[in-house]
Parts: structure tokens; sequence; C-alpha cells
């Protein structure tokens, strides 16, 4: 067997073998079947102790040639089929079809809650104003008429961070800095984070309330009235009427629980397949507490209760949301689930 011959003729063989592959696959098994470990390079060479030792030097050279010439055809038909497959995938490519369009985010039905609520305050000539999440004892309770050892602590399961800190239960100490921060007439609200040692179906740890507060003289209950009728009219719709149930609040005298009549049932607490299922069929729903400024309160700030009077209001915005929207579980707020906040645009 002449192995000269043979490892020469392996080049033509091979290059017929390419042209004739059209992916990669084929091209793959090609330079395994003739420079493989066991290909065809391989297998002449293996004939190499057979031949005379005078001509191996030179028979070991020329099959490192015919490597090189094999391997060089091999990355030539290579490059050229990765252009003519580039070329297929820009055929395809249709610069016809429209972009893709960058995805954007929305809004938090919380947030737009608290924007809508501060935006009707706004425009009622309110000041939006914002503080601590860490707060003392004091501004948090005792300010705000709740001595330690008042029941009325009881209503707001606390988080303490350190002795006399607490993460704030509610927005109300906001009242005590904006009084203490402003001289009256002022007029405030204030969005924010508040925290209560809860979790279950109808309580989160966190969850948001807008405070508002109003001091100046002769600021009656009628003002108050009027006040969170003109916001609920503006939220709710124009015919929504507003209830006052008596109540009680440490840091408000009078107190009151503000109603409106159901924006689902109209108030008439039914819905033609039975009792309406946002009012429970009591033509109500609560959205809010409220009162006249205790002057116990306007003593701690320095204010002089016989020449200020003033009144407050605080709102749960989930609540407000959940109603507004008629949405039915409160730990959706805090999934983060993107089908449900895509829905508010
Ligand atoms: N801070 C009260 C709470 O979280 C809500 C509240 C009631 C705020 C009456 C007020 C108010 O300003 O006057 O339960």
């Amino acid at each position: 067997m002449d192995l000269f011959a043979a490892l020469e003729s392996l080049i033509p063989a091979f290059q017929a073998g390419l042209d004739q592959a059209v992916s990669f696959p084929e091209l793959e098994a090609l330079r395994v079947d003739f420079l493989g470990r066991k290909g065809r390079l391989a297998q002449v060479m293996a004939h190499l102790p057979q031949t005379a030792p005078a001509d191996r030097p030179r028979l070991g050279q020329s099959a490192n040639e015919v490597k090189h010439r094999l391997t060089g055809l091999f990355e030539a038909r290579k490059s050229a089929l990765e252009a003519v497959m580039a070329c297929a995938e820009l055929a395809r490519f249709d610069a016809g079809l429209p972009g893709r369009l960058p995805w954007r985010g929305s809004r938090h039905p919380c947030m737009l809650v608290m924007e809508e609520v501060c935006s009707v305050f706004s425009g009622l000539g309110y000041d939006i104003v914002s503080g601590r999440e860490i707060e003392l004892d004091y501004y948090n309770f005792e300010a705000l008429n709740m001595p330690p050892d008042h029941p009325a602590r009881d209503m707001q399961d606390t988080l303490y961070v350190a002795p006399g800190i607490v993460m704030r239960t509610h927005t109300s100490p906001m009242q005590v800095h904006a009084m203490l921060a402003r001289r009256p007439p002022l007029a405030v609200i204030a969005p924010g984070k508040v925290y209560r040692r809860d979790s279950d179906l109808t309580h989160t740890p966190m969850f948001h309330q807008i405070e508002g507060l109003l001091v100046g003289a002769n600021v009656s209950m009628a003002d108050l009235r009027g006040t969170l009728t003109a916001f609920v009219r503006a939220v709710f719709g124009a015919s929504t009427q507003v209830r006052f149930r008596p109540s009680f609040f440490p840091f408000t005298e009078p107190s009151a629980e503000v109603d409106i009549s159901c924006f689902l049932c109209g108030g008439s607490g039914q819905e033609a397949d039975g009792p309406c299922r946002v009012c429970k069929g009591t033509g109500w729903v609560e959205i809010l507490g409220s009162g006249m400024v205790d002057p116990a309160v306007f003593t701690n700030v320095g204010y002089d209760p016989e020449v200020y009077t003033g009144f407050a209001f605080g709102m749960g915005i989930e609540r407000i949301a959940m109603l507004k929207y008629g949405i039915g579980d409160l730990r959706m707020f805090f999934e983060n689930d993107v089908r449900f906040l895509s829905q508010f645009a």
C-alpha cells in the first residue's frame, strides 16, 4: 500500500465531502470521520510500523501537512457556512414589523389613592408634610393624650424598637410635629407608612394612612363636616352622602367616625341578587376617624385651648383603595403580582 498516495487522496475526498455539507452537524461528522482519533488519517498512519524505516520521517511530515490542509479546508468551509446562515437569518428578519415597546411599570393603588387624597386637600389649601416612621413614644402616644397607662393604647398593637421608641402606629404624631413647627392658622395633610404588631387576613404589619389637621380660631365641627364632605365627593362621586357616628379617640373631643353612603349600591344596601357585598346591606361604609382637637393636645404643644380650635382626621389608605377599586383581599397590595398591579394605570 502506498501510504503517500493514501494520504494525498484524503484531501480531494475531504473537499468533496465538505462541498456537500450544508449544516454544522454534517461538517462536524466529516471532521470526525477524517481527523478524529479513529478517523481516516489516523487509519492510514496506523500502517506506519509496516513501512521501511527510512520512509517514516517523510511519511510523518507528509501526514502533518495533510492534517494541516484538512484543518484549513474545514475552517474555510465552516466560515462560509456561517456567512450563509447569517444571511438566511437576516432574510427572515422583517424590518416592517412593529418594534417591541419597552415594558412600563404602573402606579401602586396605594400611591394612586394617596396622591388623589393629597391633591384634593392641597386644592383646599392644605400643606403636605411627612415625618419619621420611627417615633418617640412621646409623639406617638403621650402628646396625643395617651399617657403610659391609658387603655386606648390597647387599640394599637405596637412594635417597640427600644424602650420609649416605637414604629409609629398611626400618622397622628404628625399633628404634634406640625403644631410645634408652625403657628396657627395651619392646615396640613400627612401621608405615610404606619406599623402595628398585627398580621392576619385583614391586618398587615405595615399599612398607609393619611392624617389631616386644621387649627385656627373659631373652627367648628361644621367646618370638619363640610371639609370631609367635599373630600369624599371629590374621591367617591358628587352624590356621596356623609354620616358622622359618635366615637372616641384620646386626642379629639368630641370624636366621630365617618361613614359614606355605599358607592356600589348607592346607599340602598341592596344589589339585584341580595344584600350589597361592599356595605353588607347597611348602605354605609366606614372610611375614617375624626374629631375636634382635644384641649389637652393643644396644651401639650403650647397652644392656648381658649384661643384656638381645630379638627383632625385620619384614614387608612388600603381601606379606601379597596373600596374605590373593589379590591377584595388586603394581601394583594403587598404580593407584588404584576397581574394585579398592572391593572392600575
Ligand atoms: N389615629 C387614629 C388611628 O390610627 C385615626 C384617627 C382618628 C386620626 C381620629 C385622627 C382622628 O386624626 O381625629 O386609629
